[in-house]
């Protein structure tokens, strides 16, 4: 899918910011809301607001979890790269915490390695359902990217020839 919006638009990025913050719990609703207010201007309805929210709240509150195993301190930095292609908003997460030994494994729905925190292994599935397409690199002892995009507005995915 990513292919795909790279050959819309002409590959062109039309906007793009990237910002790094410390890992800290209380830099999830920043991050959130930096992308909401990057993704403003192309007018998206609440739901698609929302579900860009709550996507990028997952990502984040994992990368505080477990890539830095809820550390919560100034030295573990957090990477968002946000891009748009047109009406194409592309999203980067990354963190250089400890890393995905089973990628696979962990974004099945229902799994988490943290069950006594009560956690209910479901984030990796909100990303997938809302946003168009999710793609996970990790490497232990590394870190962990998380890509996602989705499509703002009703227009049809297909570029129209001028
Ligand atoms: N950035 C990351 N670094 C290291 N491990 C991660 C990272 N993101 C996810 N994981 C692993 O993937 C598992 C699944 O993540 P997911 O977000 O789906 O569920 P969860 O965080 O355990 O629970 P929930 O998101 O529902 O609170 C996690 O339990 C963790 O083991
Ligand atoms: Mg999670």
């Amino acid at each position: 899918m990513i292919e795909v919006v790279e050959k819309r638009n002409n590959n062109k990025v039309t906007n793009r910011i990237h910002l790094e913050f410390a890992a800290l719990s209380d830099n999830e609703s920043f991050a959130r809301m930096a992308v909401a207010a990057f993704i403003t201007p192309l007018n998206p309805t609440l739901e698609e607001m929302s579900d860009v929210k709550t996507a990028i709240s997952e990502a984040v509150t994992n990368a505080v979890l477990h890539g830095y195993e809820s550390r919560n301190s100034m030295e573990d930095r957090i990477y968002m790269d946000c891009m748009l292609r047109g009406d194409v908003l592309e999203v980067e997460i990354g963190d250089r915490g400890i890393g995905i030994e089973d990628v696979g494994m962990a974004m099945e729905p229902l799994y988490t390695s943290k069950p006594e925190q009560d956690r209910s292994g479901m984030g990796f599935a909100f990303m997938e359902a809302f946003m168009d397409d999710l793609e996970v690199e990790s490497e232990v002892g590394c870190g962990t990217v998380v890509r996602m995009c989705k499509k703002i507005g009703t227009s049809s995915w297909i570029a129209i020839e001028e």
